[in-house]
């Protein structure tokens, strides 16, 4: 296994995801696999408690695990799976080292950060780079380590300590150290101040970077690039360029271009690469920059300012325009501004293409994503709706077609009289207590055939499939006691779990695309290969999705 860590410096929030990740990308592109750790110097020991508000949104794995947005961006860049174990927070690893103490492990000797919150660190790492992520289940070549927080912290010293002592337990030919720096410009000159300074901290440390990412909002010029080597003893072709462009999509083919991969492939003696193809990737990176032609879809939430706590649906958005070639214009509502009729609200959501209604928290705006539903059944308007989104599309249809006057979810009101979405917790055997429905369970399409010979737009988009897998994060769901009512009432409820109890996919046969899932597509959606519900959400936007159903039916060949 080769290692690849990468820390920071001067200032946070400079794109060191987007640098790693595209590295990952680049050495994909010369047919390697590629996982990816990311390191939080937090004392947290899981994102599920944390405030949307503080940290964005709960980005929700595989296995139920809840982080930051982070892995959110490895897992859609380099195609991966990643698990729980693949963020590391000091939370964690004091956890673990204290339970092993508890557990008398240490047969009585004292327990110190040095060696033993460090060994398990770096046992930590190894053990977690082995976990197979990528889509053939393989083990990885090559393990990307981001170190979060900024050299010269308090709180990273324990990790960058552990990391130095890890570059002499695995050799100095499987394991790279990259430092990702600023590279500021004043009066009209980059300035490379701060990154000698990263450096001379980092070596203060023990550790000694090889290649140095400089972000700059032009590209490095020559003589900033020679000053950078003199003061940072690395040679000049080292110190790399990871200046502004269009996309973040073309930062692998930037990398490419100053040959990353011939340094990598020296430095860490790796036999097996080719030439680098990033194919697809690239075309698409280069042709987006191109595109005319947008789709205007409305996005329907709570604290819509806090556009970072939306971030995977946005990105799912992104990449379903991109598979249909347009630019997205994506324009917020408030919910709230729906239920007291803001003119300005209604106008966005009647002059769009198509609108979503994200998953959400708290009570506030539920009637407004109740009234967007409405509005959207009635007007022939593509709707998405995502787990709130998707129990909104099922409480307006028992309000305004079943008749069920002031049927309402549990959550918002306990005593309504048609409680069609309620409180259904998942029960823990171990706990014996009521859980969230979190990470990754099967739907399956048994009722996606109707009456009228047809067949589920969704399971459709899903290629006929019989079965899929996405990933939840909820408590609350359909009341199955009105599940028939509600089916044969013409919403028809064409997904369920694999008990038939708990409903998954709601769509309304006739309208252009009207549907809800429970479960949030968005996690597992990907810049070449969109999620199935927002592809199509697109496609019904800009009127192509029925072409592009009868294309795909005939290559199926049925
Ligand atoms: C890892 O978990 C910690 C603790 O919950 C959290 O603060 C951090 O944001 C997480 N990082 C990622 C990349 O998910
Ligand atoms: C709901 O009420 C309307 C108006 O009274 C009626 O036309 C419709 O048939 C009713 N629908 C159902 C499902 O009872
Ligand atoms: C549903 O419950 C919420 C919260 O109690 C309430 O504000 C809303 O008016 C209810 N809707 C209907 C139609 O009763």
């Amino acid at each position: 296994m080769k290692y690849i860590v990468v820390t920071g410096g001067v200032v946070s929030g400079l794109g060191k995801g987007v640098t790693i990740s595209s590295m990952g990308r680049l050495l994909q592109a010369c047919g390697l696999r590629v996982t990816a750790i990311k390191i939080d110097p937090y004392l947290n020991v899981d994102a599920g408690t944390m405030s949307p508000f503080e940290h964005g949104e709960v980005f929700v794995l595989n296995d139920g695990g809840e982080t930051d947005l982070d892995l959110g961006n490895y897992e859609r860049f380099l195609s991966l799976e990643l698990t729980q174990d693949h963020n590391i927070t000091t939370g964690k690893v004091y956890r673990h080292v204290i339970l092993q103490e508890r557990r008398g492990d240490y047969l009585g000797k004292t327990v110190q950060v040095v060696p033993h919150i460090t060994n398990e660190i770096q046992d930590w790492i190894e053990r977690t780079a082995k976990i197979p992520t990528s889509e053939d289940g393989e083990e990885a070549d090559v393990c990307l380590i981001e170190v979060g927080g900024t050299v010269g912290d308090i709180e990273s010293s324990v990790f960058l300590e552990a990391l130095r002592q890890f570059q002499f337990r695995v050799g100095p030919e499987n394991f790279i150290l990259c430092f990702v720096s600023l590279v500021p410009i004043l009066s009209d000159e980059q300035k490379t101040k701060p990154t000698q300074h990263g450096v001379k901290d980092l070596r203060s440390l023990g550790l000694s970077p090889s290649v140095i990412f400089c972000r700059c909002t032009e590209e490095l010029l020559g003589p900033t690039r020679q000053k950078i080597s003199d003061f940072c003893h690395v040679p000049a072709e080292h110190v790399l360029s990871v200046h502004d462009v269009k996309n973040v999509y073309q930062v692998p083919i930037l990398l490419q271009q100053q040959n990353l991969h011939l340094i990598l492939e020296k430095h860490l003696q790796i036999s097996k690469m080719t030439k680098p193809d990033l194919g697809a990737w690239a075309l698409m990176a280069n042709a987006m920059a191109q595109w005319s032609e947008t789709v205007q879809i409305c996005l329907i939430g709570k604290y819509t300012g806090l556009q970072d706590s939306y971030l995977s649906v946005i990105k799912a958005l992104r990449h379903a325009a991109i598979a249909c070639q347009h630019k997205l214009d994506l324009q917020w509502v408030e919910a709230t501004d729906l239920e007291n009729d803001v003119e300005e609200a209604w106008d966005k959501v009647r002059n769009c293409q198509g609108i979503i209604v994200p998953g959400g928290f708290g009570n506030r705006g539920f009637d407004g994503k109740v009234l967007a539903a409405k509005y959207c059944r009635e007007n022939n308007k593509p709707y998405l709706g995502v787990c709130l989104g998707f129990q909104a599309v099922v409480v307006e249809y028992c309000r305004n077609v079943l008749n069920m006057t002031g049927a309402n979810s549990t959550e918002f009101d306990e005593k309504s009289d048609y409680p069609v979405v309620f409180f259904m917790p998942e029960i823990d055997k171990t706990t014996m207590g009521g859980n969230m429905r979190l990470g990754s369970r099967v739907t399956k399409f048994t009722h996606a055939q109707f009456d009228d010979g047809s067949t589920s737009v969704l399971k459709r988009l899903y290629k006929n499939k019989e079965s899929i897998h996405e990933r939840h994060r909820h408590r609350y769901e359909v009341n199955p006691e009105y599940v028939d009512q509600i089916h044969e009432g013409g919403l028809k409820l064409v997904g369920r779990d694999e008990t038939g109890e708990r409903m998954e996919v709601a769509e309304l046969p006739g309208h252009p695309y009207y549907v809800g899932v429970q479960y949030h597509p968005e996690f597992k959606s990907r810049p070449l290969n969109p999620s199935p519900p927002f592809h199509g959400l697109v496609l019904a936007a800009i009127g192509k999705l029925d072409a592009y159903l009868e294309e795909e039916t005939m290559l199926l060949g049925n």
